[in-house]
């Protein structure tokens, strides 16, 4: 009943060159079984938005604020990510809480301010490497899942991400194990909150060092719906096979 997500956040990284990997991925996996979202930076929004129309392909924002306009300069409204193209918002990464100091609450504003402007919020929540160490991940990651997301949630307009900090870009990957027990206790407190409909309903991703070389593992783990994939979502050539092997799952 869920349909699986294969995501793709391409952080800062990329000018109008790249989207000539758009229309690759678009050629390449144009049939794929999977939903598709790449989150491009908000400069190539509106040019990936173009390339990817009529095609099986979403585009998202990387961030919104949570007002709709006004004297915030460098941000964006979730309004203006809609008018440019997005469908979805990647909100709450771990590289914004600690780059810009964010906190739960404030995602949760943003995610309000998404769902009024009718995009997906995929909402990031994480452990670092010293909180899992001090075996205080569930509670963590549930402080974050209860705080990061208003009342409202739905299977359509939600989708949540897990990204152990200490796996984004290093390499590092939990063991399977890791993986389908912080899943297996998401789905489980999202039934709790909102109810068992819709936590059947909502996708949850993985990320953080998704391969090509690990993705099938992953996506055979327990509760995971999809991948939400940093570097390897760059190059048409890597995220391809990630997509056949979520296809495949
Ligand atoms: P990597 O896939 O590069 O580890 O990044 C994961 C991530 O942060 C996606 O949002």
């Amino acid at each position: 009943m869920r349909q699986k997500l294969a995501a793709g956040n391409w952080k800062m990284n990329g000018t109008g060159a790249v989207l000539a990997e758009l229309e690759a991925l678009i050629q390449a996996q144009g049939a794929a079984k999977s939903e598709l979202l790449i989150c491009p930076p908000a400069t190539l929004l509106s040019r990936a938005a173009e390339i990817a129309s009529g095609s099986h392909l979403a585009i998202g924002g990387q961030d919104c604020h949570a007002a709709s306009s006004g004297a915030h300069t460098g941000d964006l409204s979730a309004h203006m990510l809609k008018e440019a193209g997005a469908t979805a918002v990647i909100l709450g990464h771990s590289e914004r809480r600690a780059d810009h100091g964010e906190g739960s609450e404030g995602v949760a504003a943003k995610a309000s301010a998404a769902w009024g402007a009718g995009l997906t919020a995929v909402i990031c929540l994480g452990e670092t490497l010293e909180e899992r160490e001090a075996g205080e991940t569930l509670h963590v990651i549930g402080t974050q899942l209860a705080t990061s997301l208003p009342d409202g949630a739905t299977g359509a307009n939600t989708v949540i991400a897990y990204e152990p900090v200490w796996a984004i870009g290093t390499g590092k990957v939990p063991s399977l194990e890791q993986i389908a027990e912080v899943h297996d206790f998401l789905r489980a407190e999202l039934a709790t909150r909102f109810g068992a409909d819709m936590a059947a309903a909502t996708r949850l991703l993985y990320g953080g060092s998704v391969k090509p070389s690990n993705a099938a593992e992953i996506f055979a783990t327990s509760n995971v719906d999809g991948a939400l994939v940093g570097g390897a979502s760059l190059k048409a050539a890597d995220f391809a096979p990630i997509i056949q092997a979520l296809d495949a799952s």
